[in-house]
């Protein structure tokens, strides 16, 4: 918190100047009481002072009022930054780092865990520094009236003190336990609304009603824990009250007898002790929720602190994305997705692919394609060995100039909402609305677009749903054929395509992207024929490299393959 106040510490210096002649007002109010009673024959003074009393209340009131101000504007300002803050640390996580954080989770640090930092500050700034300063001025005033007495404050204090530091200390571990369950709720409603339509088709309501119904009843459990450990407080500083007021009977009434301490500062000691312990009870009643945002702070700073896997390297230098050739060299690159696991993902590749070459990448499902292709915008970092872009290593080049040079159309197309047009300019925001048409006409999407009323301005549903998985793919490709890149990767985005269409969109892409390297990740043979250089991935491995022709006759894994798609058509055929 300190480093999100540095260089703004005026506002939270008034709100405390503000606490503090409140807390001063109203301490002084039973010093005026005591010398009213002490001093009861001079009627003159004593209305003097009850007007002094009023008027002290009514600056309390005010000074309490602007401190409330104040402490509210803070509160609320923190959580905006806080909010903001970690929504831009979240947008600096890398692949490794999102796949490692569960989006409930996520979110649920986003909206409670501020809100708890929010209403924490807000109350810390109220009663914090004034409470503690409360009990020490009523000590320094109840020592200077009434000394002999003074001990039993300090009794009061001490059991104060045990009884709510105890009290906080649980309660501090209560919470953190709380938010990691509400973190379970979320990620299991996330996950359950993310795959609703699944849910449904396997009639599986009652199975994830009953799961939600556990996990929900976990948190509730955990929600109770810290107001059950809360419930103690009062109690006690109702039982710490009555103490206080048994000794001052006990000890107090044979001074005022002997006349050693006078009625008035009897009065005032009584209303002193109480002061001490209403501030420590409000402190006990506060402390739950600063507590509270402790726990959620520390949680919010885990987030706050990650450190992106993939960074910029120091000795990054601008390549001009018009000056790259797009050449492509995989040397020695071993991967895996684990860094502590031993289960290697990539084992050892080595391929070259030449500037303008279109090679696809063949292989089962989990042979590695994708991981393999996103070694090269650094969507992952290689465990050992080197990608290199025209020699460059492409640790060597920063994010921000890669991801101008390599475009990605991902395995799983995503569209968000708004216009089709804002989902295909996502990657070049100052493209032409015709480039953006241009784009759309390669991959075979402006048909069904122009079919729509509003044409390129259509409305796009959340997550794309108004359309169907091929037009998704193709909207998702014609947002990747936008960026204009030097090197381009389908990674398997033709899978729900229609062959017809697929073709199409493979024999307009060397026109409309000449000279651009290209990768084709493909799930069917028929994608990959045209391929100057088809690559076979076997169980992380590259197993064979060339062309059609080199490879049904060498490779019998690229035949297998060929065959239980292809089977059927004569070899001849297929050229
Ligand atoms: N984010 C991830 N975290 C951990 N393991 C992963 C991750 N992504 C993929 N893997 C693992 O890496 C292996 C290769 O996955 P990859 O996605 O590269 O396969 P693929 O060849 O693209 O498969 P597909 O044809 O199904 O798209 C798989 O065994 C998978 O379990
Ligand atoms: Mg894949």
């Amino acid at each position: 918190m300190m480093g999100i106040y540095r260089g703004h510490w005026r506002p939270i210096a008034i709100s405390q100047i503000f606490a503090l002649l409140y807390v001063t007002f109203m301490i002084f109010i039973p010093m005026q009481v005591m010398i009213i009673i002490n001093d009861a024959q001079n009627i003159h003074a004593a209305i003097q002072n009850a007007v002094l009393i009023a008027l002290f209340a009514v600056i309390t009131g005010i000074f309490c009022m602007a401190n409330t101000v104040y402490a509210v504007r803070i509160a609320e300002a923190t959580g905006n930054f806080v909010r903001n803050g970690i929504f831009a640390r979240i947008q600096s996580f890398s692949f490794g780092n999102l796949d490692r954080s569960a989006t409930g989770e996520l979110l649920t640090r986003l909206t409670s865990d501020v809100y708890q930092i929010n209403i924490g500050v807000q109350l810390a700034l109220r009663c914090l520094l004034m409470a503690p300063f409360a009990i020490l001025v009523s000590l320094v005033l109840v020592g200077i009236t009434s000394p002999e007495l003074l001990w039993i404050l300090i009794v009061v204090i001490i059991l104060s003190i045990a009884t709510f530091g105890y009290a906080m200390n649980v309660m501090q571990k209560q919470f953190r336990t709380r938010q990691e369950k509400y973190d379970l709720v979320n990620n299991d409603l996330q996950e359950n609304m993310a795959g609703i339509r699944v849910v449904k088709a396997f009639v599986r309501q009652d199975y994830e009603n009953k799961k939600y119904l556990a996990i929900n009843d976990g948190f509730r459990k955990a929600n109770v824990n810290p107001l059950h450990t809360n419930a103690i407080t009062l109690p006690s500083a109702l039982f710490i009250m009555g103490l206080a007021t048994t000794l001052l009977v006990i000890f107090g009434a044979p001074l005022v007898s002997a006349g050693t301490v006078k009625i008035g500062a009897m009065l005032a000691f009584f209303q002193y002790t109480f002061i001490i312990v209403a501030q420590m009870w409000q402190l006990s009643m506060l402390m739950p929720q600063i507590v509270s945002a402790e726990a959620s702070a520390g949680r919010l700073k885990e987030i706050w602190d990650t450190v992106p896997d993939i960074q910029d390297a120091k000795t990054a230098r601008h390549y001009p994305p018009e000056k790259v050739e797009g050449r492509i060299v995989f040397e020695n690159v071993n991967f895996r997705y684990d860094p502590k696991g031993d289960a290697e993902t990539l084992k050892n590749i080595n391929l070259t692919i030449e500037p303008g070459q279109t090679v696809a990448f063949l292989g089962a499902n989990g042979s590695g394609k994708s991981t393999l292709v996103s070694m090269i915008p650094r969507f992952y970092d290689a465990s050992s060995g080197r990608v290199m872009i025209d020699g460059v290593d492409v640790k060597e080049i920063p994010q921000e100039t890669l991801r101008n040079i390599v475009s990605v159309a991902l395995q799983k197309a995503f569209l968000f909402s708004g216009t089709i047009v804002e989902n295909i300019r996502f990657g070049r925001p100052d493209s032409s609305y015709d480039e953006a048409k241009a784009a759309a006409q390669v991959a075979d999407a402006d048909g069904f677009v122009s079919a729509q009323p509003d044409r390129y301005d259509a409305r796009v549903a959340r997550k794309g749903q108004n359309f169907s998985g091929g037009q998704q793919q193709r909207l998702s490709m014609a947002r990747a054929f936008t960026v204009k890149p030097k090197i381009l990767i389908l990674d398997d985005s033709t899978s729900a395509v229609d062959v017809e269409t697929e073709g199409r969109i493979l024999d307009a892409l060397p026109k409309f992207l000449s000279g651009v390297t290209r990768l084709i990740v493909a799930s069917r043979v028929s994608t990959a024929l045209a391929a100057d250089k088809i690559v076979v991935l076997d169980r992380g491995e590259i197993v064979a490299v060339g062309t059609h022709k080199e490879l049904i006759r060498s490779s019998p894994l690229y035949q297998d393959i060929f065959d239980s798609q292809l089977g059927g058509l004569k070899k001849e055929d297929v050229s």
